[in-house]
Parts: C-alpha cells; sequence; structure tokens
C-alpha cells in the first residue's frame, strides 16, 4: 500500500514512526509545510503531487481542521483514493458528504482514531451494530477536560489555574473553546451515535454545555455530597429519534466514572442483547492515536466497505423526553431542578446569551 501522509504533528510522527516498521505501509509520501531532513521518504510541500501520484492507493489526513483538510480530502476520494484521518471535525461537518464520495468512487474512509484516540470505539461500535441493537453511547471522550476537572477535585483549585496547567502540559491548546466548550466531544459524539444506530445527525443540532463557567465553590459542593463532575457525551435511541447532548453530570464518589481522571477516556455502550460494554483508555496521545490509523489502513488493505455502515437515516435530535434533575446555580444561588435536557439546555443558552454566571450540571445514575 503505498500511503501519502499529509501533516507531520503529533500524530502524523507518531504514524510514521509505526507505518515504516511494516513492509506494507512502510511507503510513504509525505506532504508537510516544512521538509523533514531526518526523513528518508519522498517529501513534498504540494497536495497535487500526492492526488496525481496514481500508485499512491490511500491518503492519511493528519492535519485537522476543516480547511485545507476537507479540499485535501474530497479531492482523494473523488481521485479514487481511500481516505483515513482522525479528523473528528471534518468528518463530523461532512459526514454524508463524504460517505458519499467515498461510496461513489468505491474506496474506503475510516477514522476510528476520530474518536477515543487510541481506543478502538468506532470499530468496536460498528462491529456490534451488525449484530445488535445498539441504544445509547456515552462517556467521557474528552481527556482535556477530564484532566482540568480531576485537578480541580483533588486540589480544590480553581478552573483558571488548571486550565493554565493543562495548556503548560499539552493536554490543552492554545485555543481552548472546542475542548472546554464541549465542541470536540460533541464531534465524537454525533460520530458515535451515527455509526451506532445508523443514523445521520448534525453537530448544530446537540446542544453543548461545557466546563468553563465551573468554579471550585460548585466543586466543594459536589465534594459535600459525595460527588464527582465529569463532561459527558450521551446519546440515547428512542425509536426513529435520537436524545444527545453534551454536559456535566455528576457520579458518585465511589462508583467507576469517578475513578476516571487525568486526560482518559471511558466510553460505554448499551446494547438490546449485549448489554453494556465499557471502553477505556488513552483518548489521545500521538501513538495511541497513531495506532488507530494504522490499523484502520490494514482493514482498508484487508479490503473493507465504504464507511463503517452504509445506514445514514435521516432522524431528528430531540431532548424534550429525556428528565433529569439538575445542579443549577446562578451567580451565587444553587439549587436542584427537575428538567428536561431541552429545558436545561435552553436556560444555559439564556445565561450564555446575557453573559451571567451560570453552571449545571445533570445528576447522573452510573451509565
Ligand atoms: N493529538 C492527539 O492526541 C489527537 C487525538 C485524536 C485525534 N487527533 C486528530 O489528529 C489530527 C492531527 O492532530 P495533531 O495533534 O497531530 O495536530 P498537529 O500536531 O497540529 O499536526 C498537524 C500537522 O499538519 C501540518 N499542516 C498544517 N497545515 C498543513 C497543510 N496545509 N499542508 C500540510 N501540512 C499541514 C502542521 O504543520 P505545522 O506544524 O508546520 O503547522 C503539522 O505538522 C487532528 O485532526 C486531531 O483532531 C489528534
Amino acid at each position: 500500500m503505498k500511503i501519502g501522509l499529509l501533516g507531520y504533528g503529533t500524530v502524523g510522527s507518531a504514524f510514521y514512526a509505526m507505518a515504516i516498521e511494516h513492509p506494507e505501509t512502510s511507503d510513504i509520501t509525505l506532504l508537510d509545510l516544512k521538509r523533514h531532513d531526518d526523513l528518508t521518504c519522498r517529501q513534498t510541500a504540494d497536495f497535487q503531487d500526492i492526488l496525481r501520484d496514481e500508485s499512491i492507493g490511500t491518503v492519511v489526513e493528519l492535519i485537522g481542521g476543516l480547511h485545507p483538510a476537507y479540499e485535501f480530502v474530497s479531492s482523494a476520494l473523488k481521485s479514487g483514493k481511500h481516505v483515513v484521518t482522525a479528523n473528528k471535525q471534518l468528518v463530523s461537518a461532512c459526514y454524508d458528504e463524504l460517505i458519499a464520495l467515498a461510496e461513489e468512487n468505491s474506496v474506503s474512509l475510516r477514522c476510528t482514531a476520530a474518536a477515543g484516540g487510541g481506543i478502538p470505539w468506532l470499530h468496536s461500535l460498528a462491529r456490534l451494530a451488525e449484530c445488535d441493537r445498539i441504544t445509547s453511547v456515552s462517556g467521557i471522550m474528552n481527556g482535556t477536560t477530564n484532566y482540568i476537572l480531576s485537578a480541580m477535585t483533588e486540589q480544590g483549585t480553581e478552573y483558571a489555574d488548571n486550565l493554565r496547567e493543562a495548556q503548560r502540559l499539552g493536554y490543552a491548546e492554545a485555543d481552548p473553546t472546542a475542548d472546554v466548550e464541549g465542541y470536540d466531544a460533541c464531534r465524537k459524539l454525533v460520530l458515535s451515535a451515527n455509526i451506532a444506530f445508523g443514523v445521520s445527525i448534525r453537530e448544530a443540532e446537540v446542544p453543548c454545555f461545557g466546563i468553563s463557567g465551573i468554579t471550585a465553590q460548585d466543586i466543594a459542593a459536589f465534594k459535600r455530597l459525595g460527588l464527582v463532575c465529569k463532561l459527558i457525551a450521551h446519546a440515547d435511541r428512542a425509536g426513529d429519534q435520537v436524545a444527545a447532548c453534551v454536559e456535566p453530570m455528576l457520579f458518585p464518589v465511589s462508583g467507576q466514572m469517578a475513578h476516571v481522571n487525568g486526560p482518559d477516556n471511558l466510553i460505554s455502550l448499551h446494547a438490546e442483547r449485549v448489554g453494556t460494554q465499557r471502553f477505556a483508555g488513552a483518548g489521545a496521545g500521538g501513538f495511541a492515536t497513531a495506532s488507530n490509523v494504522l490499523a484502520d489502513c490494514f482493514e482498508i488493505m484487508r479490503g473493507c466497505g465504504a464507511f463503517y455502515t452504509s445506514r445514514r437515516d435521516a432522524v431528528s435530535v430531540n431532548n424534550a423526553a429525556l428528565t433529569q434533575r439538575y445542579y443549577v446555580r446562578a451567580g451565587e444561588e444553587a439549587a436542584s431542578r427537575t428538567m428536561t435536557v431541552a429545558e436545561a439546555h435552553a436556560m444555559a443558552d439564556q445565561f450564555k446569551k446575557e453573559r451571567k454566571p451560570f453552571f449545571m450540571a445533570a445528576a447522573s445514575e452510573e451509565r
């Protein structure tokens, strides 16, 4: 398999190191903005060199972001090249379009590393969805927020101090918005729900409430109640509708969720016959993520379909039927309220619009 590797950052360089250890994946042409004199592979700064090279059968996109990743991936698929990517932002935003391109051009698109980093989560969802009915997916899908919440819980320190520390340690980006506001977890949830349920929900339909409003005072209140706060992405299938959102949730300190600390992920599925399955491990990191990228390349070599699933049922996201108990703090005033997920997120949106201090977290049974 000749590979066109796009990007030589954290994941791209780890992928390169792993791929050259295998004769089947060692023939690599690298596209990167700068030249790497220590590498023996062909290198170019022009994507057209990769596109025009008919001997390159697979493009591995590890640049990230929407542009130019979208242009590179879509033109690779149109040119009859398989694509492997870790880019949740791209696949979540252009889900239907990219899968349709893979189908029309009889090539494969795989993105296992896009949710769960090194955990073979999407791959496992696809396998199980073929033989059982998956009814829910949920869990800690973002390591940055889990690191911040864990540190706040352990040390009783403020959000801003722990965000700075996460940035210093490389767990959070200079612009942490996608992580702390829940958008990164939302993209992973969209991919998970779509593959698990055979549907096509969109990022914009899924309400996200992140952790940027949490204070040490909230954490202290949770501790007094024997609870630990985690940012959770969850989606449940009910008939022809899907309930889905990203929000902080409170778990008993004695439960499994409370003990997932630092940047780790813990993701679960529930299926009618198989019951509950949990997947835990490194949700990010160069080598962990690259291992899923390489495994996708091997799967393509063995011959696999266009995407994990051919089903993309159009369903709507409806959070009006799911009622939960919420911890709600507006300003200094904290209270407990029972609301539907739709009501809770509408309230959060209103406070955000008015730029008033607000935090909420749903009470949860261990999911
Ligand atoms: N890091 C993780 O743990 C992790 C986990 C799961 C998924 N992912 C996903 O994996 C992808 C890559 O992430 P990463 O952490 O490896 O990012 P990264 O370290 O920022 O690497 C991106 C690389 O792409 C290069 N690049 C940017 N624009 C380019 C262009 N137009 N043409 C060619 N190369 C270009 C960058 O070059 P410069 O450095 O010169 O800008 C850099 O080498 C993202 O989609 C991310 O969401 C990452």
